[in-house]
Formats: C-alpha cells, structure tokens, sequence
C-alpha cells in the first residue's frame, strides 16, 4: 500500500459496524473444512483493529456470532468459542496498553461458563480506557436485543412507574446493548452477501451501508481503506432534503 493510502480520510467516520462474513467459503474455496476458515478471520480482525484507529474510526463494531449461529455444527460452534478465548487471552494485555475499551455486545444468557468468564474479564480490564471503542457482537441478534430492551422498560414500569410517555428514542435506546454508543455510521459487509442478518436493527436506521466482495479472512486495511473512501462520497440526508433542491411556497 502506498504511504498516501495511510493517511486519515478527511471526514471519516466514527463509528464502523462491520459483518464479518465468508471465513467458511475461504476455507471450502481451499478444499478445507470450514471451520479453518475462522482462525484466518481472527487475524483479519487483529490487522483491522490496529488499523482502524489511523484511518480516522473512533468506534469498531464486529459482529463475530449471531444467535441464529447456534444452529450451525457443534464443532463449528466450538471452535468458534474457542478463538474467543483465545483471542482475549493473548490480545487483552496489548488491547489494554493501547488504550481500547472492549464492550461484548450480546446476550450474556446462555453463554457457557468459561466464555461468560473471559467476556466479563475484557470488559473489566478494559473498563477505564478511552482511545478506542471496540464492540464485539457474540451470540447477538437485533430482535433478541430489542426484544431484551422491551422486557427493561415493562420492568421499569412494573418497579418504577416509567410511564408509556416516559419512553423516548433515547430512554430506549439506553437500554439497548449498543446503550451510550453513537450509531453506527457505516455498515461494511464482506463476502457480497447483501443482508444485515438481525445486526444491529435499530442502531443502522440511517447507516451507509458498503458490501465488499472480499471474503472476510482476506480483508485488509486498504479494503478498510476504501470503504471509507466509498462512505465519504455519500450524501446522508435523514429524512431532510439539501440546501439546492428545497423548495419554497
Ligand atoms: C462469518 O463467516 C463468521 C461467523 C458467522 C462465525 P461464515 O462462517 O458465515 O462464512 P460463510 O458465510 O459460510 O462463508
Ligand atoms: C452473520 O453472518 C453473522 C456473523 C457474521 C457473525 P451469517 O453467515 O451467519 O449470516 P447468514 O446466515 O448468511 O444470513
Ligand atoms: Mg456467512
């Protein structure tokens, strides 16, 4: 890559969700099982997030196991869990040191005992850092996550008396697992697969949205690079019109 393409985006944004998808095609495309595929994306992972802090990203949100993922093959789900722990356990001192939070997005139920353990210890020793936001969605869904948020508040006004008035797309949004967290601004999907696949439902109501074809273990910062060069040349408008084409009566 040329020293040029290091260089910060002018207006980058600040927060990108990125759905890391294809570590199963990577593999089967080189005549091996899938689940080979993974530990490839977890050094996709490792070059994006050293990466992404240069390029002007504040925020980074991966979405590494979704709860529809329990339906895949127990030993492809195994070995899944098991490049969670091990990704913590020989990252975390580094992440700390470069001052990144680590927030686990994702329903905490159900998790077995030792990834639950690992997901509290990235979050703890991370807890005071502020030069960088990584979110890592796991066993996370949209709707399970919504749905969780609903639960909150019916027990807020069970316990507190929150009235139906009460909720705001702020007092809902603080109970969602993305809570405090700016939305996203850009939604990168690799793999050429065009979905969100229950990512992120109502932080992405006014996302960019990028699709790659690259399959996720073969991304790289100058992939990175370009969707955000991609984002800059998007207009977002939110509902309003410009300045030249509003109309007056
Ligand atoms: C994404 O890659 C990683 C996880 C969902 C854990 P996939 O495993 O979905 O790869 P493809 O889509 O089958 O190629
Ligand atoms: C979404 O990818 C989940 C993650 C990347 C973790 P999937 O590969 O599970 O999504 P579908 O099944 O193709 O929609
Ligand atoms: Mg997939």
């Amino acid at each position: 890559m040329a020293a040029d393409d290091q260089q910060p985006a002018p207006d980058a944004p600040l927060h990108v969700a990125i759905v890391m998808d294809g570590n199963g095609r990577w593999a089967k495309r080189r005549g091996l099982p899938r689940q080979l595929g993974h530990p490839k994306g977890v050094e996709a992972i490792r070059r994006v997030v050293e990466a992404a802090p240069d390029q002007g990203v504040r925020w980074l949100t991966l979405y590494a196991f979704s709860t529809e993922n329990w339906r895949r093959p127990a030993g492809e789900v195994a070995e899944v869990m098991r490049l969670l722990k091990h990704y913590v356990n020989s990252d975390l001192d580094k992440l700390v040191k470069e001052g990144v939070r680590v927030r686990i997005l994702g329903r905490r139920d159900g998790l077995p005992d030792d990834i639950a353990e690992i997901v509290e210890r990235a979050e703890s020793r991370t807890a005071h850092n502020d030069r960088f936001f990584l979110q890592v969605a796991f066993n996370y869904g949209g709707r399970a996550d919504i749905v969780d948020a609903a639960r909150a508040l019916v027990a807020k006004a069970l316990s507190e008396g929150l009235k139906p008035e009460d909720i705001t797309d702020e007092v809902f949004q603080a109970q969602l697992a993305t809570g405090g967290l700016p939305d996203p601004d850009l939604v990168i999907r690799t793999s050429g697969e065009l979905r969100l696949s229950n990512f992120l439902l109502w932080e992405t109501a006014y996302s960019e949205f990028v699709f790659p074809a690259v399959l996720w273990p073969d991304f790289t910062p100058a992939h990175l690079k370009s969707a955000l060069d991609e984002f800059q040349k998007r207009e977002r408008r939110y509902g309003t019109v410009t300045d030249d084409v509003l109309v007056t009566n």
